[in-house]
């Protein structure tokens, strides 16, 4: 505790970029060790929101030296958790710093009459190990895993591409960006009354639901879009979308799968094994050596599937969600 009482916390907005970057820099390192994901078109992006001094949240000093910062994006009347990092001589400092700022971000945020909702997701962290800011305000906690998936051993060499035994009504597309809105609609089908969608409200609407398409096809936040890796499911008579895989690129050989979800109606009839197969023996042809998701502990179909296909969980972090509404109730 004695750590705590040197430290110095300051907003985010008296700080530039030039003088973030050291930290920004450390983090992406740590990204790429821990997850193997190269984060820096992400560290950029953040360094020009930086410098336009917009972005509410806060920097951790040590004796004037700065070593931690957390900061939020306002969505309406939601509020993300964008980031928390800090450095330290050894991870309990590391992790108690860390949660000074999120304390002081959390109570900023609850204190904000216009904001009913936020959430937060930050990947880096163990579950467990920065819940107490959380839990303390009221959260609701959902653990996810990391999971991965090696190209490269040898006893994952890559599921026949089985799309040939797709039912006959049904053909596999290339994602194209005509694909936006029924995509949307899709997406939003699949999450009614799912969890995922207790965790984040985007799939709770339509509209939240092309937002988040939007998101991951055009901003680098989730890695860069590999279209080529994406695909959709349609019904040749009706012409309808039936289920979607989207996949990103986060490093130069590793992939991340974004979305991936199928119809209600055509649940269970293997079509969510038969593009997971195809994308993975498409990535594998590509020369990438693994492939990445995140999935909630609780979705047992989901795990069920990715296990059964040679994923296994790299690591489990925690969702953190709080509404105001909920919690007046
Ligand atoms: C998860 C999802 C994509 C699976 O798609 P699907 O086409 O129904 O799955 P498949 O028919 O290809 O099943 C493949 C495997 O998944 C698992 N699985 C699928 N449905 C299951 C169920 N109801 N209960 C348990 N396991 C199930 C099984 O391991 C199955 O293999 P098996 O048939 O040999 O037992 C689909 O349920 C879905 O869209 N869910 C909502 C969105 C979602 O959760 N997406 C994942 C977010 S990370």
């Amino acid at each position: 505790m004695a750590v705590a009482t040197q430290l110095e916390i300051l907003d985010l907005r008296h700080f530039s970029a030039r003088q973030l970057r050291p930290l920004l820099e450390t983090e992406s390192r740590v990204w790429e060790q821990r997850l193997r994901w190269n984060y820096q078109s992400s560290t950029e992006l953040l360094l020009q929101y930086l410098d336009s001094r917009i972005l509410p949240g806060f920097v951790a000093l040590d004796r004037g030296r700065i070593c931690g910062f957390a900061f939020c994006v306002y969505e309406g009347q939601k509020a993300v958790v964008g980031d928390a990092f800090a450095i330290a001589n050894d991870s309990a400092q590391m992790l108690q710093t860390t949660q000074i700022l999120l304390h002081q971000l959390l109570q900023l945020l609850l204190n904000s009459p216009g904001i009913q909702r936020i959430e937060s997701q930050l990947l880096l962290y163990d579950a467990g190990s920065i819940n107490e800011p959380f839990l303390s305000a009221g959260f609701v906690m959902y653990p996810r895993l990391f999971m991965e998936y090696d190209l490269a051993a040898p006893t994952n060499s890559p599921q026949p591409a089985d799309v040939t035994n797709l039912p006959s009504e049904v053909e596999l597309l290339r994602w194209s960006a005509d694909h936006y809105q029924p995509a949307a609609e899709l997406i939003h089908e699949c999450y009614l009354g799912h969890i995922d969608a207790q965790i984040n409200d985007q799939y709770c609407s339509l509209h939240g639901s092309l937002r988040f398409l939007h998101n991951i096809v055009r901003f680098p936040g989730c890695g860069v879009f590999e279209p080529n890796a994406s695909w959709v499911l349609r019904d040749r008579h009706t012409g309808s979308i039936l289920g979607m895989l989207l996949c990103s690129r986060v490093a130069a050989d590793v992939a991340h799968i974004t979305q991936l979800c199928i119809t209600p109606a055509w649940r269970g009839h293997g079509l969510g094994r038969a593009l997971l197969n195809h994308c993975s023996h498409r990535l594998a042809r590509a020369g990438f050596s693994a492939i990445t998701l995140t999935v909630t502990e609780s979705n047992n179909q989901a795990v069920k599937l990715y296990e059964s296909r040679g994923f296994f969980s790299r690591h489990r972090f925690d969702a953190m969600v709080f509404d105001k509404t909920n919690s007046q109730t």
